[in-house]
């Protein structure tokens, strides 16, 4: 259960962390910053990515870690908390759409995942651009449902899944592409008035026997995964998933020697000009 305030998503967010640390950690390095830097991190969610960045500027910079909720903001305390050897790391209570920053006032702003949350993304996107120096970067880290999680199960059980996730987006979202998020992002970074620039996708590749964390994230990811799209499966599909993800059955992701499983992640830079 999530605890009070935060999201549903809550947990398979931080357990995604935990799993793909060094992958996202990656992404972060990825993302060009002038020693000192400045950096506003919007939303911060649980603080995983600016304590990151603020272990990348260290000894000088500053990361301001922004988010709507208070919840999640303590979580970002807590995280950035754990951590020695960090640049200063401030908080802030922001509304994406209306930062309480300055103009030109970062170096650089990183935005993960949140395209989804944020359901005016050209919007909030421009908001971080008035906020970003000119010749600053917005860096904005990003999926695409269709690809985000690859796992070796049987193609016709892929394809029934692919379709299932599309209708249940299309209900949900009312698009298709509701949680495709970083098959859009270049058109609105093109639309926020953002020069889009360099894009690079992160892949974790994880074979079995799963390390803990990847098997935790795995567990979260399909329960959500078969949620979301059950009863646009049919039911001989709903049972080879329910076979599929079951930790009991020797055929299952979790039990199968050959089990292999990618994620990917895609990281857009863009320019203020
Ligand atoms: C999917 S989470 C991603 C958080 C973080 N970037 C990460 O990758 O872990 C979306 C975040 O958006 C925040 N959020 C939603 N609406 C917001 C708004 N209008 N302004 C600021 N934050 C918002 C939520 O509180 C949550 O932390």
């Amino acid at each position: 259960m999530p605890a009070p305030d935060l999201p549903d998503y809550a947990a398979s967010l931080t357990q995604y962390h935990r799993a793909f640390g060094r992958e996202l950690r990656r992404a972060v390095r990825a993302v060009p910053l002038p020693a000192g830097a400045r950096v506003l991190d919007v939303p911060c969610g649980d603080g995983f990515y600016a304590a990151a960045l603020a272990r990348r500027l260290y000894p000088f910079g500053k990361v301001v870690a922004a988010d709507l909720s208070d919840a999640y903001l303590g979580l970002a305390r807590a995280e950035v908390g754990r951590w020695g050897r960090l640049a200063t790391v401030e908080f802030a209570r922001a509304d994406a759409y209306a930062l309480p920053f300055a103009a030109d006032e970062f170096h650089a702003v990183w935005c993960a995942r949140s395209l989804i949350s944020l359901d005016r993304p050209v919007d909030a996107l421009r908001e971080m651009r008035r906020v970003v120096r000119p010749g600053g970067v917005v860096a904005v880290l990003e999926d695409d449902e269709y690809h985000r999680v690859v796992v070796n199960w049987p193609v016709g059980l892929e394809l029934e899944l692919q379709r299932a996730v599309a209708e249940a987006s299309r209900e949900r979202y009312g698009s298709r592409a509701g949680l495709s998020p970083a098959r859009r992002v270049r058109r609105w970074l093109l639309e926020a008035g953002l020069r889009p620039g360099r894009r690079r996708t992160f892949s974790a590749d994880r074979p079995a026997p799963f390390d803990g964390p990847t098997r935790a994230y795995l567990e979260l990811h399909l329960k959500e995964t078969r949620e979301f799209v059950a009863k646009f499966l049919p039911a001989d599909q709903l049972a080879a998933l329910d076979r599929a993800v079951d930790p009991a059955d020797a055929g299952s992701v979790f039990r199968r020697p050959d089990a292999e499983l990618t994620c990917l992640t895609t990281l857009f830079l863009a320019t203020k000009g």
